[in-house]
């Protein structure tokens, strides 16, 4: 563990200077103590703006614990900042999959009464033990994927307490996914590159809000970007934006650069490798490292080596090279930040919030997927307002009346 403290503590202390939101919610859990008591656990990318998520919880009252959700994600110094401040965080930069996964095995043995998730590895974890979902209240969930596999559990029966879906919050995916995937991406192949955006054919496989997001930020760098999809809403949506959308067959043909956020499986794999240019750039931004496929990869290959950190070439048979980033993980994650510390403030304080529900209201709620309540959305979108001194108007009891009457929902 190489962490640095002081470098992690001024890490956290930079992203808290900027989570305005979550530090008002930090500041109200110290004086009303939610958590007094109670157990966390939490399975997250253990970086700064993380570490200002846990203490506003543990500063609520838990005993907090949290393990990576990603095994390259983590930022040493921030876990060294964690642990000075009593938080049991077990998480390390490149850390063996043997070791990622027993840290999410002992959060499951803490023993939690709330769970802080993503992409659901936690809640699967203490479901497949037969003590395991015991204590637990409810769970709380940020991304696309850990939402899917919640629905599933909740469609077979088997989801044994409630878990709030962070992820379909308005004050989450409007912003996380499109503003702070699409600028943590391109931060994090920049990172590992070097190399010019501008005039790049960049193909973005999905163009759900994260893929909007990568694909306008690429746009805006000034490449030349090509969708795919298999939904042809979101096909039509991408080409009324401007962006030409056609097959990955075709796509990996013409692409320089190609960043996979789709959320499935396979995307990128070996009929595509076959027809891609000399020094093809692959990065995901997806949350599991199974867009690209790394093991149809190293089948195809006549060897790989790195070549800088975060890039390994592959080289072909025929001559031909491609490069993959960051092993095909969340990109920026991987060779970046992550998200901007503005956007975290907005997921992270509907986390804080969320697991606050769930620790007050959650043995009262059914054992399914649940929205975040309407109240914590509005709220942390009105306290999001103030920073960019924006004020906004109120209906009128007439509007008010109008808007029910039309079920506006205003
Ligand atoms: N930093 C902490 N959690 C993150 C996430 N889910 N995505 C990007 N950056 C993050």
């Amino acid at each position: 563990m190489v962490g640095d403290l002081e470098r992690g503590r001024q890490k956290v202390d930079w992203a808290r200077a900027h989570m305005p939101i979550l530090e008002g919610v930090r500041r109200r859990f110290e004086n009303e103590r939610p958590f007094d008591g109670l157990v966390v656990s939490m399975v997250l990318h253990v970086e700064a703006k993380t570490a200002a998520l846990a203490m506003a919880i543990q500063a609520g009252g838990a005993k907090v614990h949290l393990a990576a959700g990603n095994p390259l994600s983590t930022d040493d110094d921030a876990v060294s900042a964690l642990r000075a401040e009593g938080v049991h965080t077990l998480a390390e930069k490149g850390e063996s999959l043997a070791a990622y996964r027993s840290a999410i095995d002992a959060m499951r043995d803490a023993n939690p009464h709330v769970i802080v998730d993503d992409g659901a590895d936690l809640v699967a974890l203490v479901h497949n033990h037969p003590n395991g979902a015991n204590r637990v209240r409810g769970s709380t969930e940020e991304t696309t994927t850990g939402v899917t596999r919640l629905r599933a559990m909740e469609r077979d029966g088997t989801l044994r307490f409630p878990a709030i879906d962070v992820n379909d919050a308005q004050m989450k995916h409007l912003f996380d996914n499109r503003y702070g995937t699409g600028q943590s991406t391109l931060d994090g192949i920049a990172n590992a590159t070097n190399l010019l955006i501008a005039g790049k054919v960049a193909v973005v496989a999905g163009y759900g809000w994260c893929g909007k997001g990568v694909a306008s930020r690429l746009r805006g760098m000034g490449a030349d970007v090509v969708v795919t999809e298999v939904d042809p809403v979101r096909a039509l949506e991408a080409r009324l934006e401007g962006f030409r959308v056609m097959p990955m067959l075709d796509a990996a043909a013409i692409a320089d650069l190609i960043v996979t956020v789709t959320g499935n499986t396979g995307i990128v794999r070996s009929e595509h490798f076959r027809v891609m240019k000399d020094g093809c750039l692959l990065a995901n931004s997806g949350h599991f490292d199974v867009e690209v496929s790394r093991t149809e990869l190293e089948g195809m290959a006549v060897a790989h080596r790195p070549v800088r950190p975060h890039v390994v070439q592959y080289d072909f048979a025929d001559g031909r090279k491609v490069y993959l980033l960051g092993e095909g993980r969340l990109i920026n994650l991987a060779a970046g930040q992550g998200h901007p510390v503005e956007i975290m403030d907005l997921s992270f304080a509907l986390q804080a919030l969320s697991a606050e529900h769930i620790a007050k209201h959650g043995t009262k709620m059914a054992p399914k997927v649940h929205a975040v309540p309407e109240e914590i959305d509005q709220g942390v979108a009105r306290a999001a307002l103030a920073p960019f001194g924006v004020a906004i108007d109120e209906p009128t009891e007439e509007q008010r009346r109008y808007a029910k009457s039309w079920n506006l929902g205003t």
